[in-house]
Formats: structure tokens, C-alpha cells, sequence
């Protein structure tokens, strides 16, 4: 019989687990305690915008017309423990109020209301990203509760999806990590994973604190090489050189690679900040907080980004101390392109920090414009490119969407009261700018 399974929290990576998991050709019911979220993924519609995940959920979701009918959402715990063989975990872990920590508050709590209500064998799947020593904690807690006791086993099986690439990344993983404690659990996760492994992806089989590890490593790794990247873009600028040929040179070395050395604002999202955090946090903890001291430095790294983007708007703008009078465009709200988040983004921080020193701001963003008005309802906000840089002393171009890439300078500089554009992604072509007689800045690269 195919195993039937269930996934717990249905945000990005729930929502995105759950579909892909139907596609793959399984029974699931998703459960979140959200009831507009249930709601809103029973009638085929996603909560937030990444592509391809609405018609992939359409295609499988029970009542839509050709569908497959093979996926379906509950709040009922019951039905879930009643219905899985596998349940995977997919809450979220925020930073703590006040605090580097991760909160674990989602995941205990998901954790205890499924294994109370478990009476038959099951495995319990870890998604979410935990501090190490999460699993070992909760498999004991699970033994506990569970009225099948020790019939039911935990896994950890970490999620590196991206978002704006959530769908291809879940069903095409580069690696599937399996944290297990016996054959049997991994024996039921290469059978739900038997698809992409068939098609090539690498099946790593762990303990859990290396499974948990793997997680926490690959952000960190990615914070930091971004950091490094941006570390760079502060010495070309003192010494005049250009960061930009200086990352396509770094990344010809295969061992460097060219990924992830794109020079900027820095990182920012729900995942990259808060994990780097979270794991010095926990090494503080475990005794090992001299191995992870450099991830402060990587994170200072990255915030001095959006301060710096400041300084130079203001600076460029002929602001003395402040922006006062100055009217200024930003292009792009989000923490990065396809995708409508806009936690933590540095996009947004900027436009923040600039309407705060006294700068009118308006905002235009191709998909992130409602969250954004929540988070910063006193900022502007247009509905187009053109109709933000309206009057603009400077424009900012803050997220790298495609379609700041495709724009026109000459009907752009038509709208603008000064030609200056400030690239905060260092993701459009100077010389277009420049050729349209526009002065072009960007961190890290010469003035020209
Ligand atoms: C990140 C990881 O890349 C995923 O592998 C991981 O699964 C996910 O976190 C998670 O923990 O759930 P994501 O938050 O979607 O994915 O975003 P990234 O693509 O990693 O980008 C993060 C930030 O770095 C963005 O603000 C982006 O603009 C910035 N960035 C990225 C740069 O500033 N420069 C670069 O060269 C690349």
C-alpha cells in the first residue's frame, strides 16, 4: 500500500511540501491552526506568491475540477494522526522577541497536539530548521505522549528549498539529508523520496545533530559568503576598484564558484538572518561559541549594507544630515526578486531608514507592495516603476527584479527631476544608464 501523508504547518515550506508530495504521487492532508490559511488552500489558492506553486496545488487539490484530488487540508489533529504513515513537520521558527534564539514554541507545540492523538505507527519527519539537539528532545517527548509509544520514530530531514524557486527546489532537491536512528526510518523516507532519487539526487543518511547541522551550516555558509562578497565591495571602494569584475574572477575558481558573490544591500528573509543568529545562539549554549564568533562579523558585515546604502543616497542627494525636502524612489520592497516577502528586507529597511531621516518616499514592488504597506504603512507607494520615480531627486533600485532590468532610462529620466540612480543590487548595466545620461552608482564599484 502507498503510504498516505500528512504535513503540519502549511506556510512556504508546508504549502510547497504538501503539493509537491501530491505530485509525487501520495495521499495528503496538510494541517495548519490558521483557518483563513485552510480555507484559502482548500479553494486552490496560495497565501503568498511563488511561482508555479498555485497551479501545481490546483492540479492536486480535492474539489477543483481535474484534479487529481489527491491532496486535502484539515484543522482536525485526530484525522491527521489517524490518516499518516509519515507526518512531516513544517511549522516555522522565528527569532525570539529580544533574543538571537530561535523560537521552538510552533514546533513543540505541533509536536505535542500530533503525538498525543498517535495511536498506530507512524514517522514523524522534522522540516522546520531547529536548534541542534531539537530532535533527540522531541523523539523522547513523541516516545512519551504517544499513546503507540515507541511504534512511532522521528526523523530529521532539513529543507534547503529557495524561495521564488520553492516548487523545482522540492521536487528536484540537490540533496535529500535523513537524520535516522535505524533502517526502518530511512527505509520509509528513500520510498517517499524514491522519485527525485531516482532522477539523481544524493541521499545522505545522518544522526540527527548533523542532520539538524547540515541546515544551519548551508545558511550559515551562504551568509557568509555573501558577507565576504560585500566585505570586499567596502575595500574596492576605498581603493578603487570594482567589485563586480573582481566576483566574476573569483568565481571562474571552481572552488570558489560564482554564486552567491553577488555585491549589494546584503541578505535579509525570514531564513538567512535569523538562522545565523539562532545557531551562535546555540553554539553559545552547547559551549562552542568561539567556533561561530565570525558569524557576528558576518551579520554586522551585512547590516552595515543598509546603512552604507543610506549614507550614499544621502550623500548623493546633497543632504547634509539628513534627506529633508529630498524626494526619493525605491525600486523594490522585497528581501529578494520573485517572492512577495519582505521579512527582514533590506529593500524595505533602506526605504525605512531614509523616510525616517525626513526623505519622501515612494515605493513600487511587482509582487510586494501589500505586505509591504503592512509592515511600513506611513511610506509612499505607486503603482509602477515610472509612476514611483515621479519627481524623484534619486532613484533606488533596491530588489533585482526582472522588470527594473527591462526598463527604459529615457522614459524613466522623462519622469525623474534629477537623472541619478543608485544600484543597490548592482544588477543593472551602468552603461545603458549612463548612455541615457544618467549618473549611476553602485556599492563597491568606480564612480566613472
Ligand atoms: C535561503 C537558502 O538559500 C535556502 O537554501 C534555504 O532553504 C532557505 O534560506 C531556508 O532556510 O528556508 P531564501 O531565504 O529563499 O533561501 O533566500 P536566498 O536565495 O538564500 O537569498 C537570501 C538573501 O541573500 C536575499 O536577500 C538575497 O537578495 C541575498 N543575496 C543572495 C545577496 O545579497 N547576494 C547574493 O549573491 C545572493
Amino acid at each position: 500500500m502507498a503510504l498516505k501523508i500528512t504535513v503540519i504547518g502549511t506556510g512556504y515550506l508546508g504549502a510547497t511540501h504538501a503539493a509537491a508530495m501530491a505530485e509525487l504521487g501520495f495521499e495528503v492532508l496538510g494541517l495548519d491552526v490558521v483557518p483563513e490559511k485552510i480555507e484559502m488552500l482548500s479553494a486552490g489558492r496560495v497565501p503568498m506568491y511563488e511561482p508555479g506553486l498555485e497551479e501545481l496545488l490546483r492540479k492536486h487539490v480535492a474539489g477543483i475540477g481535474g484534479s487529481t484530488g489527491r491532496l486535502r487540508f484539515t484543522m482536525d489533529w485526530a484525522e491527521i494522526a489517524e490518516f499518516g504513515d509519515v507526518h512531516f513537520i513544517c511549522v516555522n521558527t522565528p527569532q525570539k522577541h529580544g533574543e538571537y534564539a530561535c523560537d521552538m514554541s510552533y514546533v513543540d507545540s505541533a509536536v505535542d497536539s500530533l503525538a498525543r492523538h498517535l495511536a498506530r505507527p507512524a514517522l514523524v519527519v522534522g522540516k522546520s530548521t531547529v536548534p541542534v539537539g531539537s530532535a533527540e528532545r522531541l523523539a523522547a517527548r513523541i516516545t512519551e505522549l504517544a499513546p503507540a509509544g515507541r511504534e512511532v520514530e522521528l526523523a530529521w530531514n532539513p529543507e534547503f528549498l529557495r524561495e521564488g524557486f520553492a516548487v523545482q527546489d522540492t521536487l528536484r532537491p540537490d540533496r535529500i539529508v535523513a537524520g535516522v536512528r535505524g533502517e526502518h526510518a530511512e527505509r520509509i523516507l528513500r520510498e517517499v523520496y524514491a522519485k527525485p532519487i531516482g532522477h539523481g539526487s544524493p541521499f545522505v543518511v545522518t544522526d540527527f545533530p548533523t542532520a539538524e547541522l547540515v541546515k544551519t551550516s548551508a545558511n550559515s555558509f551562504l551568509a557568509t559568503k555573501i558577507s565576504f562578497i560585500n566585505a570586499m565591495a567596502e575595500v574596492c571602494e576605498a581603493a578603487g576598484g570594482d567589485v563586480v569584475k573582481l566576483a566574476e574572477a573569483l568565481g571562474y575558481d571552481e572552488r570558489i564558484g560564482r554564486k552567491f558573490l553577488r555585491a549589494g544591500i546584503g541578505f535579509g528573509g525570514g531564513c538567512l538572518p535569523k538562522d545565523i543568529r539562532a545557531f551562535m545562539a546555540r553554539a553559545g549554549e552547547l559551549g562552542a561559541d568561539q567556533a561561530l564568533t565570525f558569524l557576528r562579523e558576518v551579520d554586522s558585515i551585512n547590516m552595515r549594507r543598509r546603512r552604507d546604502m543610506v549614507e550614499l543616497a544621502r550623500e548623493a542627494v546633497g543632504g547634509d544630515s539628513s534627506f529633508l525636502g529630498k524626494r526619493v524612489a525605491v525600486l523594490g520592497a522585497t528581501f529578494k526578486p520573485d517572492s512577495d516577502d519582505v521579512r527582514d528586507s533590506p529593500a524595505l529597511n533602506v526605504a525605512g531608514q531614509i523616510h525616517l531621516q525626513g526623505g519622501q518616499v515612494t515605493v513600487y514592488d511587482p509582487k510586494g507592495m501589500e505586505n509591504a504597506k503592512r509592515v511600513f504603512p506611513t511610506l509612499g507607494y505607486a503603482d509602477s516603476a515610472v509612476e514611483a520615480v515621479r519627481g524623484a531627486d534619486a532613484v533606488l533600485h533596491l530588489t533585482e527584479w526582472r522588470e527594473f532590468r527591462e526598463l527604459d532610462p529615457e522614459v524613466l529620466g522623462e519622469a525623474v527631476t534629477r537623472r541619478l540612480i543608485l544600484d543597490g543590487r548592482n544588477a543593472l548595466d551602468p552603461a545603458r544608464w549612463r548612455a541615457s545620461g544618467w549618473t549611476y552608482r553602485a556599492m563597491g564599484r568606480p564612480r566613472a
